[in-house]
């Protein structure tokens, strides 16, 4: 398939951009800035120059394409309003453009809310984290479309890589400090390696029904402490309010204290999804100092 990426230079897009190049896709990606341009250029994608909040720029230039993948986001921008409008412009110009394209959306495991002890599905309610309750009229549109073949993913908490959600806490191990979790050592993350993760978007890419959705999740709830420990090498992380970590990075930052367990069995049993990485403690040894 010709396909294009946007934002394939991040933690969940450049595993993805292999990923799909690997499967023999062929790949236009999006590059903001000559940084991302030379990235994406030795990676094998073929660059499109412009930014995600200024579409009518380039959506003439993917015309065509078979599919969209769109993994895209920057926290300090009034992302919202950069969504809305790039599907309102995206979509349409897709429509027109050629054949149906299968277009798919990233939502994320903090749209599904606390969720105590049992794992929450596909078929869950939403009960988002503020900061990001923009994103389900969104997937919500992208999966209804009748302009596009819409399908949406949702990643667990995405480590692997250069560190994933787990840099920060290799970044305190190795200046010395204790390792900071939000809330409490207790707070369940639903975990995902990127490369599970990336095989799990090529599947549903290639093979999902339109207007399904799939939670990318390999370890349902596995809580913060044990992996701080791990990187820490058994020392105790300190532990921040939710508050503290809002005002350092952002609202969207309250989403570490959200107890959670997701379960990815779905993709499992539908789509034959077989992550490879189900023991993060061992993982994240990589990140100790
Ligand atoms: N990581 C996780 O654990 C996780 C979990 C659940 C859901 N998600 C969701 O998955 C999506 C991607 O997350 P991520 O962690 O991979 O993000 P990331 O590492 O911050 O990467 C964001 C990507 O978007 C690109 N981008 C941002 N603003 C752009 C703009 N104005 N124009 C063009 N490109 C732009 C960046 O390109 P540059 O190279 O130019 O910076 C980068 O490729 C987000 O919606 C996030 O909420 C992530």
């Amino acid at each position: 398939m010709r396909v294009c990426l946007l934002g394939a230079t991040g933690s969940i897009g450049s595993a993805v951009l292999r990923t799909l190049i690997g499967r023999g896709h062929e790949i236009v990606a999006l590059a903001r800035s000559y940084p991302s341009t030379t990235i994406l250029r030795q990676a094998g994608a073929t660059v499109l120059r412009g930014d995600l909040a200024r579409p009518e720029d380039w959506v003439g230039r993917i015309a065509g394409v078979d599919a969209v993948v769109h993994m895209a986001c920057d926290f300090d921008s009034p992302m919202a309003e950069i969504d809305r409008h790039l599907l309102d412009t995206l979509l349409s110009a897709l429509a027109r453009s050629g054949p149906k394209a299968r277009f798919v959306y990233t939502g994320g495991c903090w749209l599904f809310g606390p969720t105590g002890g049992t794992s929450a599905t596909e078929e869950s309610r939403f009960a988002p984290l503020p900061a990001f309750a923009w994103m389900v009229p969104n997937l919500q549109r992208v999966l209804a479309s009748p302009e596009v073949d819409g399908l949406v993913v949702h990643p667990g908490m995405v480590h692997g890589g250069d560190g994933g959600v787990f840099r920060r806490f290799a970044r305190d191990a190795a200046e010395g400090r204790a390792v900071r979790v939000t809330g409490s050592e207790a707070v369940r993350w639903p975990l995902v390696h990127c490369d599970d993760l990336a095989e799990l978007y090529a599947l549903v890419l290639e093979h999902a029904i339109p207007g399904s959705s799939w939670l990318g999740v390999a370890n349902d709830g596995v809580p913060v402490g044990r992996i701080a420990r791990a990187i820490a090498g058994g020392k105790d992380p300190e532990v921040v309010s939710a508050g503290t970590m809002a005002a350092e990075l952002g609202e969207w930052a309250r989403g570490y204290a959200m107890d959670q367990c997701l379960s990815g069995a779905k993709a499992r049993q539908q789509l034959g999804w077989a992550p490879r990485h189900t023991d993060p403690e061992t993982d994240v040894l990589a990140f100790r100092p």
